[in-house]
C-alpha cells in the first residue's frame, strides 16, 4: 500500500487524505481503504470553527473526536484543520457588533480550547487557511481576524496555537502558491518576516488543487520545485496539503494518464525532498470529492485516486510506482 512503502523507504513523509465522519462511519469499505492506503489525515471540515464551535459557550468535538480516535486505532498521524480562516465561520462571530478586543479575545479562546484538547494528538495544524486573496499579494481584509488585528492576527494566531501545544508543528496553508509569481512571493516574504521576529511558524502548506483540461496545465514540477525550495531555504518544512487533479466530466484514459502523471511528478518531488513532510491529498475516492459540491458542481470532478466503486485509478498505480 501506499503508507507501507512510504514508510520503508521515504521515512519522512506521510501520505495523507482529507476524511469526513460520513463515509468513515457509515461505509465499511472506505473505512479500510483508508487505513489501508494512508498514514495520516486532515478532517475535511469538523474541525473547522462553526462546526467545532458552534456557540460561544459551546464546542462540538464528538466528529472530530472520533476521527482522531480512528487514526490513533490504525496509528495514523493527525493533521489539524483549521484555526484562523475568513470562511466556514458562526454566525455569532461574524455578526458584526464585536469589537476588535473582543474578535481577539473570541480567537484566543478558540485556539487555546481546540488545540489544547488535541494536544500531543493532532501533529500538526493549518493554524492559519488562505490569508492571502485568490489571486495577487493581497492579504485578504474581509476575514473578522483581519479587521480586528490587521496583519497582526496571523503572528497572534501561531502564537496562541504554540502556547497550545508546544510540540505541534505550525503551518500556513494557501492555494496557488505553487505558481511563483505575486501570491507566492507574498507568502514568501510573510513567511521570512514572521521567522525574523520569532513567531513560531514551521511549514507551509501548498493546497494544490488542479485543473486539468484542454485549455490548462498545472505547474511543471520543475517549475514548482524552484518555487518551493526558496521556503525551504527559511529553514520551513512544506507539504502539499490539498491535492486534487480535477478532469470536469473528462474520464478518458487520456485524461486518466495525464492526471496520472501530475500525481506522481508531484509525489516524486516530495519523496526526493527531505523538508517535505506529507503528501497529501483532499480525499481519495471520487465517491466522495469535494469536486462535486464545490468547485464544479455540473461535472464530476474525478479529481481522486480511486474511483467511485473504490477502484484504483491509473493514478494511484503512478503513486505506488514512484514510492
Ligand atoms: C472544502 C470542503 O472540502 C467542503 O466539503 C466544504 O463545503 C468547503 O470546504 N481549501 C481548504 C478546504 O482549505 O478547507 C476546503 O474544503 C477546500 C479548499
Amino acid at each position: 500500500s501506499l503508507r507501507r512503502l512510504a514508510k520503508k523507504h521515504h521515512p519522512h513523509l506521510d501520505i495523507g487524505t482529507a476524511v469526513s465522519p460520513i463515509p468513515l462511519f457509515a461505509d465499511d469499505a472506505y473505512a479500510r481503504l483508508l487505513a489501508r492506503e494512508f498514514s495520516m489525515v486532515t478532517p475535511e471540515n469538523v474541525m473547522k470553527f462553526q462546526f467545532i464551535h458552534p456557540q460561544p459557550d459551546r464546542y462540538a468535538f464528538a466528529e472530530a473526536d472520533a476521527i482522531v480516535e480512528f487514526a490513533e486505532v490504525n496509528r495514523m498521524a493527525v493533521h489539524g484543520h483549521t484555526l484562523a480562516w475568513k470562511e466556514a465561520l458562526p454566525r455569532w462571530v461574524t455578526q458584526p457588533s464585536h469589537s476588535d478586543e473582543r474578535l481577539r479575545q473570541i480567537l484566543a479562546e478558540h485556539i487555546a480550547a481546540v488545540v489544547g484538547r488535541y494536544k500531543g494528538r493532532v501533529r500538526s495544524w493549518d493554524v492559519v487557511n488562505e490569508p492571502f486573496e485568490p489571486f495577487g499579494a493581497a492579504l485578504r481584509s474581509g476575514s473578522p481576524w483581519y479587521r480586528a488585528m490587521g496583519e497582526g492576527y496571523i503572528a497572534f494566531a501561531l502564537r496562541q496555537a504554540h502556547r497550545a501545544d508546544p510540540e505541534a508543528r505550525l503551518y500556513i496553508n494557501d492555494y496557488a502558491l505553487e505558481h511563483p509569481g505575486p501570491k507566492s512571493d507574498a507568502m514568501y516574504a510573510l513567511a521570512k518576516s514572521l521567522l525574523a521576529r520569532g513567531v513560531p511558524l514551521h511549514g507551509i502548506g501548498f493546497q494544490m488543487h488542479e485543473d486539468m483540461t484542454e485549455d490548462y496545465q498545472p505547474v511543471a514540477a520543475s517549475v514548482f520545485r524552484d518555487n518551493v525550495q526558496r521556503f525551504i531555504d527559511l529553514g520551513l518544512e512544506v507539504r502539499i496539503s490539498e491535492m486534487d487533479v480535477n478532469l470536469h466530466e473528462d474520464d478518458s484514459e487520456e485524461r486518466l494518464q495525464d492526471q496520472a502523471e501530475y500525481f506522481r511528478a508531484m509525489l516524486e518531488l516530495a519523496r526526493d525532498e527531505p523538508a517535505f513532510t506529507a503528501f497529501s491529498m483532499w480525499g481519495f475516492t471520487d465517491r466522495y470529492s469535494s469536486l462535486q459540491e464545490w468547485w464544479d458542481a455540473d461535472g464530476f470532478g474525478n479529481g481522486l485516486i480511486f474511483d467511485a466503486d473504490y477502484r484504483p485509478k491509473p493514478a494511484y498505480f503512478s503513486l505506488r510506482k514512484a514510492l
